[in-house]
Parts: structure tokens; sequence; C-alpha cells
């Protein structure tokens, strides 16, 4: 007989789906397992090529898809309006076939992707697994369907640029786990990384910038690295990622920050600011003053510059940002004091209304809407712009109850990555304001309270996490800030509020881990903490114990010996007991006996008095 336990053991799928039923054994993948298709078309043998992909890699041979039916050794894939929208799939899997029904291929997709997390980790190996392994899928039934239709993910190429390969493969990671839009940050004061043919500077000097900022920006002193940083994508690279992307049923939407954020742009074009420049690309973080000019010439600037950008992207949004613009210089210009007074405004508050208006109007008339942050309502919104609820979730409320769209990302709400996920004395440096501790990610419901109980909760179109780059110097980093806590995104964005459980989410995250080691994904292991703040030194004056915590239910290994901790080491079940001077080794260990760094604390004892 069966043990629950071994059930729920065996699947353990991120996101969770709406409905699963374990049924008893398994359908095994082999090289005659065909798949059919009802439709036989380009954007069928999309949704299911990756899965040969996967097996022509790991396995050593790919599938037959055909539209002949079979009977036995077949996945077959239907498509089937009666399924509740374009995302949902039901996954049929039992002894001799796989059935998947879904209204559009990108159900089937999220229906494979449902099936690679119940193959054996190995299936996503990056060459041929030499063990012997038997392709099985546990039997289930499972109904599924997002609860969001945007499931998003913001990457900040400026801050940090990283080259086309990682934003593919984060693509990759993006699908894997059902999410389906790339907000792609391209634009910001310390870099441009859209090639735009008609402004060659944008690149070429805004670009790159000639030192960078070591540690937090108010560090006293300053530390520079001071070798020349950065790098964009040519408009050839550009679109092999959104083809890319495509493909994986994830959108791009670009995000070309104005008025503010501008500096790189303005260090190549410093006519269109309001002092005229010069400036510098800048190497510090934060806010800057030298913003956009709304005087004439930076219209056409702009408008030109999104000519070529909605060329490139297929999505029908464009994001402009419009968050963090200081007004001091629009108060100070002839320009924008002119414009104020032809245009009637009485605040500049209004002055930048008018500019998002503006451009707005422009991409509506190439059928494009426009996503703001959640500043583009302080002069007044935009008739038709969706809001990113960044500063909690009151930009988010308000736009909603002005029945705009809205896409919640409340940095203190566990959805800024570039948060710390531990305790900040032992991870390393970041943004050091509201902790994102991975629960904190899970637990965060997109709906507030207000808006369901008036009914507007269609106007709630999803969730996204935003990975601002300040501090993620590398790709390594990126991930390391963004898994596993993109998972507790994807949760949130995909499955049932009423079916979270942060126990059992944690004990699905650390049985997919090993998904991710076979991806070589960086992901963060939480470090064993000490309640009142982690430190390296323990001062005793009498017999006492020394406690520890994780920030998710993990094994916990430890020694007092000295030596190295390995997973067979003691298992720490109380706070340790100290006496006299001694030495705490100690780490956390997975499921699959990974483990985190070990953690060296040293006890000292000194007499009383
Ligand atoms: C933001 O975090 N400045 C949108
Ligand atoms: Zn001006």
């Amino acid at each position: 007989m069966l043990l629950l336990g071994t059930l729920q053991a065996s699947v353990s799928i991120i996101p969770m789906p709406q409905k699963c039923i374990e049924k008893r054994g398994n359908f095994t993948v082999n090289d005659k397992t065909v798949i059919t298709l009802s439709v036989d078309n380009e954007e069928m043998r999309n949704a299911v090529s990756f899965w040969n992909d996967l097996f022509d890699t790991a396995a050593g041979f790919s599938l037959e898809v055909s539209s002949t039916p079979r009977s036995s050794n077949v996945i077959r894939c239907r498509l089937n309006t009666s399924l509740p929208n374009e995302e949902s799939y039901k996954l049929t899997v039992s002894q001799s076939s796989i059935h998947i029904d879904a209204r559009t291929p990108k159900g089937i997709f999220y229906a494979f992707q449902t099936l690679r997390q119940l193959l054996p980790s190995a299936i996503e190996s990056d060459k041929l697994v030499t063990e012997k392994v038997k392709w099985n899928i546990p039997c289930v039934v499972i109904e599924d369907s997002p609860a969001f239709s945007y499931r998003g993910v913001m990457l900040d190429v400026s801050r940090h640029f990283i080259p086309k390969e990682d934003v593919k493969r984060h693509i990759d990671l993006l699908a894997f786990h059902k999410l389906n839009i790339l907000h792609w940050h391209l634009t910001d004061d310390q870099g441009w990384r859209i090639e735009i043919k008609k402004y060659p500077k944008l690149t070429t000097v805004g670009g790159y910038r000639k030192k960078t900022i070591v540690g937090y920006m108010w560090d006293n002193p300053t530390e520079w690295y001071t070798k020349r940083y950065g790098g964009f994508y040519t408009q050839e690279d550009i679109k092999e990622v959104v083809a890319y992307a495509k493909k994986r049923f994830v959108e791009i939407i670009p995000e070309i920050e104005m008025p503010g954020h501008s500096v790189a742009a303005l260090t190549a074009y410093p006519e269109y600011s309001c002092t005229g420049g010069p400036f510098e690309v800048e190497g510090r973080w934060g806010v800057f003053n030298d913003i956009y000019c709304t005087k004439e010439s930076t219209f056409t600037f702009m408008q030109d510059i999104l000519d070529e950008v909605v060329k490139l992207f297929p999505s029908s949004y464009i994001h402009l940002g419009g968050d963090e613009a200081p007004r001091i210089r629009w108060k100070n210009c002839v320009h924008c004091q002119e414009r104020m007074k032809q245009e009637h405004l009485t605040k500049e508050a209004e002055l930048q209304t008018y500019f998002i208006n503006r451009i707005e109007n422009y991409l509506n008339t190439k059928g494009k809407k426009i996503i703001g942050w959640d500043e583009i309502l302080e002069g007044g919104l935009s008739p038709d712009a969706t809001v990113m609820s960044w500063r909690g979730t009151s930009g988010g409320i308000s736009a909603a109850l002005q029945k705009h769209d809205v896409i919640m990302t409340p940095g203190s709400g566990g959805l800024y990555l570039d948060h710390y996920q531990g305790d900040y004395k032992i991870e390393p440096v970041t943004i050091p304001s509201a902790p994102a501790y991975l629960s904190r990610t899970y637990n965060y419901e997109p709906v507030p309270d207000t808006i369901k109980s008036l009914g507007l909760e269609k106007h709630i179109l999803g969730v996204q996490c935003n990975n601002w780059s300040e501090y993620m110097y590398t790709n390594a980093k990126m991930e390391y800030q963004m898994y596993p806590r993109s998972l507790a995104l994807a949760e949130i964005a995909w499955s049932p509020a009423k079916k979270k459980n942060f126990t059992d989410f944690a004990r699905r995250v650390d049985a997919n881990s090993v998904r991710l080691d076979e991806r070589h994904v960086r992901y963060h292991i939480p470090l064993p903490e000490q309640p009142y703040g982690s430190c390296d030194k323990v001062v005793i004056t009498k017999d006492t114990v020394v406690t520890f915590q994780t920030s998710r239910p993990m094994k916990m290994v430890y020694t007092l010996d000295g030596t190295t901790p390995t997973p067979a080491s003691a298992v720490y079940t109380e706070p340790i007991k100290v006496s006299g001077n001694m030495t705490i080794k100690i780490a956390t260990v997975l499921p699959s006996g990974k483990m985190s760094k070990v953690r060296t604390i040293d006890v000292e004892k000194q007499n009383y008095a």
C-alpha cells in the first residue's frame, strides 16, 4: 500500500495547481512514446518542442510528434474550448497515456511545465544522463488555471547589465514556473541599454559609466570602482530575446523611463534637459534632480525613440516609468514654466501628468497602452494608464477605484527582491528596507480587502516582483536574490489564495531545489541565524545556550569540535549548550544533502567580575 507521505513527497508542483488528485502507478516516457496533436500547426508544435529538447539532451532520445491518433504510450494534446480560459489545462496521467486538454497552445505548454515537475529532476540536466533513469511520471488528474493573467518579473539591467544569454536563462526559469511577463527595465540614470538608431549616443555614451559606487551609497568615505562599466542590447539582440520569450509564452514589456531616471540619456543628449548639462552617466544610486525638460524638442526626441521601441516589442504595453521625478529643475526652467502657463497648470505635479499624457496619446496612435509606477497618479491619471503600485498598496487601490487596471508590486509586501531575505548581518549587501523573507513574499495577497469589498477585483491584473540591480553586481547575485522567492511569486500569481500554505510551500521549495540544481541556478539557501542579530562571537559568563533559527523550516547540522559540519553531523533540535571557550560550526542542509555556507561562532568564556 502506498503511504500518503510517499504520495505527497512525489508530487511537489510549484505553483500549486488548482486541483490535483494523485493516483496509483506511473506513466513511463520512452523512445516509443508519441505526442499527438489535435491541431497540427506551428503554435502547437512550439508548445511541445521544448519537451523534446529536454529529452534530447538528458535522455538521448526525442518523441515523434504526429496528428495520427494513438491509443497507448501517447501524450495526447487536444484543443478544447470548454476550458475556462486561454491558460487553463487539464492533465490526466494514467499508466498507458497522458491526456492534455487546453483551450490554446499556451495551456498545452503549461501542462507540459507541470509534467516536467513530475518527472525525475534529471530531465533538467544539460547533458546526457548516464545513470539508468526511468522517466516515470506519477499518475495524477490535474485541473489548473491561473489566479491572475499578469504574472511578472522585472529585471533592471541598467544598474548592472546582464548579457542577452542570461536574460534568456531568466525567461526559461520564468516560463518553467508559469510566469508570463518579463518587465525589462532598459533605461535609467546609470545606463541606457537599448540601441536607438536615430540617437546612437544613447548607447555609445549613455550605455557606459566611468565609475560605480562600492557598497552602500551612504557609506562614508565613498569608495569607487573606477573601471568603465556598461553594455547594451542591439536591436537584433532585442528581436532575438523577444522571439525567444514568445516561444515560451512570455511577453516582454519594455520600460523606457521618463521624465526622471534619465541622467544616462541626458549625458548623451543634454539639450533635452532643463539646464543644458553637462552630465555624467551616474555611478551612484538614488534619485537625481536632472530630468527631461518639457520643451517641445524633448517630445520629438521621446517620440522618435518610442517609434523604434514599439516596432521591437509586440506587447500591447509600453512602461513609461514615471517614478521618482523631482520637480526642482522644472520649477526653475523658463521652458517648463512657459509650458505650465500655456497649459493652465498650477503645479509641477500637473506637468508630470501633462508629460505622461502626451506620450500616452502618442502611443495610443501606435496601438499601445501605457503602464506607469504609481507616481503617475499624482497630478491626475492619464485616461487609459495601468498603474504599478510600488509604494505600498494605496496607489493601486486609488487607481482601481478610478476603474484603472493595476499591477501590485509593493516594496512593503515582500515583492522587492533586492530587499534582504535573511539577517542583514550575514547576508550579502543589498537594500536594507522592508525585509522580504520568503514567507513575506509568499504571504502577500494581491487583492486588497477594500478592492474585494467594492467588487473591483477585475482591475487587479496581477502581481510582479522587482529585481532592482544596484546590489546585483552579477547574474549570480541576481539569481541568489530571485530564487527561491520568484517561486513564491509564481504561487501567489497562479495558485488560488485559499490553497496557500507556507509550510507545504517550503517543503515543495526544498523538493524542487534539485531541479534548480540541474539548471545551475545559484539560489539562496537560508543560513542559521541568531534571533537577536547574528554575530560571529558570543561572550558568556556562565553556562548558557546559543539559539539558532532559519527563515524557513530547514534542517540545521553542527559541530563543536572545530570540524566542518556535513549532512551527517549532529542535527540542531534545541538551543546548543555552551560552557567555556568553544567553537560552533553550523549550516543548513537541504533534503538533497546540499548545504548552506558554514557559519562559525566563537564562544568565549569570561569570568564574572
Ligand atoms: C521604484 O521602485 N522606484 C519603482
Ligand atoms: Zn525645463
